[in-house]
Protein backbone atom coordinates (compact mmCIF):
# COMPACT_ATOMS: atom_id res chain seq x y z
CA UNK A 1 0.00 0.00 0.00
CA UNK A 2 1.68 3.66 -1.42
CA UNK A 3 0.63 6.96 -0.36
CA UNK A 4 1.76 9.84 -2.56
CA UNK A 5 1.52 12.97 -0.29
CA UNK A 6 1.34 16.62 -2.61
CA UNK A 7 1.18 19.77 -0.60
CA UNK A 8 1.72 23.39 -1.67
CA UNK A 9 -0.01 26.75 -1.71
CA UNK A 10 -3.56 27.65 -3.20
CA UNK A 11 -3.47 27.85 -7.98
CA UNK A 12 0.33 25.67 -7.36
CA UNK A 13 -1.26 23.13 -9.57
CA UNK A 14 -1.51 20.58 -7.08
CA UNK A 15 -5.33 19.83 -7.98
CA UNK A 16 -4.90 18.49 -11.77
CA UNK A 17 -1.12 17.39 -11.12
CA UNK A 18 -2.39 14.76 -8.43
CA UNK A 19 -5.46 13.75 -10.62
CA UNK A 20 -2.52 12.87 -13.28
CA UNK A 21 -0.56 10.78 -11.14
CA UNK A 22 -3.22 9.14 -9.07
CA UNK A 23 -4.39 8.37 -12.75
CA UNK A 24 -1.08 7.31 -14.00
CA UNK A 25 -0.78 5.05 -10.74
CA UNK A 26 -3.89 3.70 -10.44
CA UNK A 27 -4.51 5.07 -7.02
CA UNK A 28 -7.39 6.64 -5.73
CA UNK A 29 -7.43 10.08 -5.15
CA UNK A 30 -8.42 12.94 -2.83
CA UNK A 31 -8.39 16.66 -2.91
CA UNK A 32 -8.48 17.03 1.12
CA UNK A 33 -9.20 21.09 0.60
CA UNK A 34 -12.53 19.79 -1.10
CA UNK A 35 -13.07 18.15 3.00
CA UNK A 36 -12.38 21.79 4.27
CA UNK A 37 -15.08 23.88 1.90
CA UNK A 38 -17.58 20.81 2.25
CA UNK A 39 -17.04 21.56 5.87
CA UNK A 40 -18.03 25.22 5.46
CA UNK A 41 -20.22 24.59 2.54
CA UNK A 42 -22.35 23.33 4.92
CA UNK A 43 -22.37 25.66 7.46
CA UNK A 44 -22.81 28.30 5.37
CA UNK A 45 -25.89 26.67 3.51
CA UNK A 46 -27.51 26.26 7.29
CA UNK A 47 -26.89 30.15 8.41
CA UNK A 48 -24.32 28.28 10.82
CA UNK A 49 -21.38 30.68 12.43
CA UNK A 50 -17.91 30.36 10.38
CA UNK A 51 -16.23 30.98 14.06
CA UNK A 52 -17.65 28.33 16.61
CA UNK A 53 -15.12 25.65 16.86
CA UNK A 54 -17.66 22.83 18.25
CA UNK A 55 -20.44 23.60 16.18
CA UNK A 56 -17.73 23.26 12.92
CA UNK A 57 -16.42 20.32 14.34
CA UNK A 58 -19.56 18.27 14.87
CA UNK A 59 -20.42 19.42 11.08
CA UNK A 60 -16.54 18.39 9.96
CA UNK A 61 -17.01 14.68 11.88
CA UNK A 62 -20.35 14.15 9.71
CA UNK A 63 -18.44 15.01 6.50
CA UNK A 64 -19.28 11.96 3.81
CA UNK A 65 -16.30 11.91 1.50
CA UNK A 66 -18.03 10.06 -1.48
CA UNK A 67 -20.57 13.41 -1.99
CA UNK A 68 -17.52 16.16 -2.62
CA UNK A 69 -18.91 17.85 -5.73
CA UNK A 70 -15.73 19.69 -7.28
CA UNK A 71 -17.80 21.66 -9.18
CA UNK A 72 -19.83 23.01 -6.20
CA UNK A 73 -17.08 23.54 -3.94
CA UNK A 74 -14.71 25.79 -5.93
CA UNK A 75 -16.64 28.93 -5.31
CA UNK A 76 -14.10 31.76 -4.12
CA UNK A 77 -16.19 32.60 -1.01
CA UNK A 78 -16.05 28.99 -0.05
CA UNK A 79 -12.31 28.60 -0.10
CA UNK A 80 -12.48 31.90 1.90
CA UNK A 81 -14.29 30.33 4.51
CA UNK A 82 -12.92 27.08 4.12
CA UNK A 83 -9.43 28.83 5.07
CA UNK A 84 -10.98 30.20 8.18
CA UNK A 85 -12.29 27.17 9.60
CA UNK A 86 -8.79 25.13 8.70
CA UNK A 87 -6.82 26.94 11.84
CA UNK A 88 -9.35 25.32 14.18
CA UNK A 89 -8.05 22.01 15.55
CA UNK A 90 -11.27 20.10 16.31
CA UNK A 91 -12.10 20.80 13.16
CA UNK A 92 -8.84 19.36 12.00
CA UNK A 93 -8.48 16.56 13.76
CA UNK A 94 -12.10 15.50 12.24
CA UNK A 95 -11.13 15.86 8.83
CA UNK A 96 -7.64 14.05 9.41
CA UNK A 97 -8.78 11.12 11.10
CA UNK A 98 -11.18 10.79 8.10
CA UNK A 99 -8.41 11.31 5.33
CA UNK A 100 -6.34 8.98 6.99
CA UNK A 101 -8.93 6.87 6.88
CA UNK A 102 -9.26 6.92 2.81
CA UNK A 103 -5.14 7.12 2.97
CA UNK A 104 -5.37 3.44 3.69
CA UNK A 105 -7.32 2.46 0.84
CA UNK A 106 -5.81 -0.20 -1.76
CA UNK A 107 -4.05 -0.16 -4.17
CA UNK A 108 -2.60 2.78 -3.17
CA UNK A 109 -3.38 7.14 -2.65
CA UNK A 110 -2.71 10.26 -3.75
CA UNK A 111 -3.69 12.65 -1.22
CA UNK A 112 -3.09 16.74 -1.72
CA UNK A 113 -3.78 19.73 0.45
CA UNK A 114 -1.36 21.62 2.87
CA UNK A 115 -0.39 19.32 5.60
CA UNK A 116 -0.57 15.88 4.05
CA UNK A 117 3.22 14.98 4.16
CA UNK A 118 4.02 17.14 7.95
CA UNK A 119 0.78 15.48 9.96
CA UNK A 120 -1.84 13.63 7.86
CA UNK A 121 0.12 11.10 6.27
CA UNK A 122 4.10 11.53 7.63
CA UNK A 123 5.30 8.11 6.76
CA UNK A 124 3.88 8.42 3.19
CA UNK A 125 6.66 7.21 0.68
CA UNK A 126 6.61 10.04 -1.75
CA UNK A 127 6.20 13.77 -0.53
CA UNK A 128 6.16 16.27 -3.10
CA UNK A 129 5.89 19.70 -2.41
CA UNK A 130 4.41 21.74 -5.41
CA UNK A 131 4.52 25.62 -5.14
CA UNK A 132 5.30 28.61 -7.67
CA UNK A 133 5.70 32.56 -7.40
CA UNK A 134 2.87 34.22 -6.19
CA UNK A 135 2.33 36.48 -9.26
CA UNK A 136 2.48 32.81 -11.39
CA UNK A 137 0.20 31.24 -9.17
CA UNK A 138 -2.28 34.72 -9.31
CA UNK A 139 -1.48 34.81 -13.26
CA UNK A 140 -3.47 31.49 -13.78
CA UNK A 141 -5.96 31.74 -11.39
CA UNK A 142 -7.29 35.11 -13.46
CA UNK A 143 -6.64 33.13 -16.50
CA UNK A 144 -9.14 30.88 -15.49
CA UNK A 145 -11.57 32.95 -14.71
CA UNK A 146 -11.55 34.41 -17.39
CA UNK A 147 -11.89 31.40 -19.50
CA UNK A 148 -14.74 30.19 -17.73
CA UNK A 149 -16.52 33.30 -18.92
CA UNK A 150 -16.28 34.82 -15.42
CA UNK A 151 -15.15 38.68 -14.47
CA UNK A 152 -11.66 39.28 -12.62
CA UNK A 153 -9.03 42.07 -11.63
CA UNK A 154 -5.72 40.42 -11.52
CA UNK A 155 -4.90 42.69 -8.31
CA UNK A 156 -7.40 41.33 -6.26
CA UNK A 157 -6.55 37.94 -7.03
CA UNK A 158 -3.06 38.55 -6.55
CA UNK A 159 -4.12 39.82 -2.97
CA UNK A 160 -6.77 36.98 -2.93
CA UNK A 161 -3.54 34.25 -3.31
CA UNK A 162 -1.35 36.56 -1.06
CA UNK A 163 -4.22 36.63 1.84
CA UNK A 164 -4.45 32.79 1.44
CA UNK A 165 -0.69 32.20 1.86
CA UNK A 166 -0.50 34.13 4.79
CA UNK A 167 -3.47 32.62 6.90
CA UNK A 168 -2.07 29.22 5.70
CA UNK A 169 1.25 29.22 6.71
CA UNK A 170 0.64 31.90 9.71
CA UNK A 171 -1.80 29.38 11.69
CA UNK A 172 -1.13 27.68 14.71
CA UNK A 173 -2.02 24.05 13.95
CA UNK A 174 -0.48 22.71 11.29
CA UNK A 175 0.69 25.81 9.10
CA UNK A 176 1.62 25.20 5.27
CA UNK A 177 5.32 24.42 5.12
CA UNK A 178 7.65 21.17 3.20
CA UNK A 179 8.13 18.48 4.92
CA UNK A 180 11.50 17.94 5.73
CA UNK A 181 11.93 15.03 3.37
CA UNK A 182 10.10 16.48 0.42
CA UNK A 183 10.75 16.86 -2.71
CA UNK A 184 10.41 20.22 -4.26
CA UNK A 185 9.19 21.41 -7.69
CA UNK A 186 8.61 24.96 -8.18
CA UNK A 187 6.14 25.15 -11.47
CA UNK A 188 6.62 28.63 -12.14
CA UNK A 189 8.29 28.24 -15.39
CA UNK A 190 6.73 24.97 -16.27
CA UNK A 191 3.62 23.88 -18.25
CA UNK A 192 1.45 21.06 -17.24
CA UNK A 193 2.82 18.65 -18.82
CA UNK A 194 6.43 19.47 -17.46
CA UNK A 195 5.27 19.35 -14.20
CA UNK A 196 3.59 16.34 -14.41
CA UNK A 197 6.77 14.73 -16.10
CA UNK A 198 8.66 16.03 -13.46
CA UNK A 199 6.70 14.73 -10.72
CA UNK A 200 6.96 10.92 -12.19
CA UNK A 201 10.39 10.58 -12.43
CA UNK A 202 10.66 11.50 -8.69
CA UNK A 203 7.82 9.24 -8.14
CA UNK A 204 9.69 6.57 -10.14
CA UNK A 205 13.09 7.46 -8.57
CA UNK A 206 11.43 6.91 -5.22
CA UNK A 207 9.08 3.73 -5.72
CA UNK A 208 12.11 1.72 -7.06
CA UNK A 209 13.87 1.58 -3.96
O1 LIG B 1 -6.83 23.68 -1.65
P1 LIG B 1 -8.07 24.47 -1.44
O2 LIG B 1 -8.00 25.89 -1.92
O3 LIG B 1 -9.31 23.79 -1.93
O4 LIG B 1 -8.22 24.55 0.16
C1 LIG B 1 -9.12 25.43 0.78
C2 LIG B 1 -8.58 25.79 2.16
O5 LIG B 1 -8.64 24.64 3.01
C3 LIG B 1 -7.10 26.21 2.17
O6 LIG B 1 -6.92 27.59 1.98
C4 LIG B 1 -6.64 25.79 3.54
O7 LIG B 1 -6.87 26.80 4.48
C5 LIG B 1 -7.53 24.60 3.87
N1 LIG B 1 -6.81 23.33 3.78
C6 LIG B 1 -6.06 22.93 4.87
N2 LIG B 1 -5.43 21.71 4.87
C7 LIG B 1 -5.52 20.90 3.81
C8 LIG B 1 -6.24 21.31 2.66
C9 LIG B 1 -6.88 22.56 2.67
O8 LIG B 1 -5.96 23.66 5.85
N3 LIG B 1 -4.92 19.70 3.85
Amino acid sequence: MTTIAIDGPAAAGKGTLSRRIAEEYGFHHLDTGLTYRATAKALLDRGLPLDDEAVAANVARTLDLGGLDRSVLSAHEIGEAASKIAIMPAVRRALVEAQREFAGRKPGTVLDGRDIGTVVCPDAAVKLYVTASADVRARRRYNEIVANGGMADYDAVYKDVRRRDERDMGRADSPLRPADNAHLLDTSEMSIEAAFSAAKSIIDAVLKH
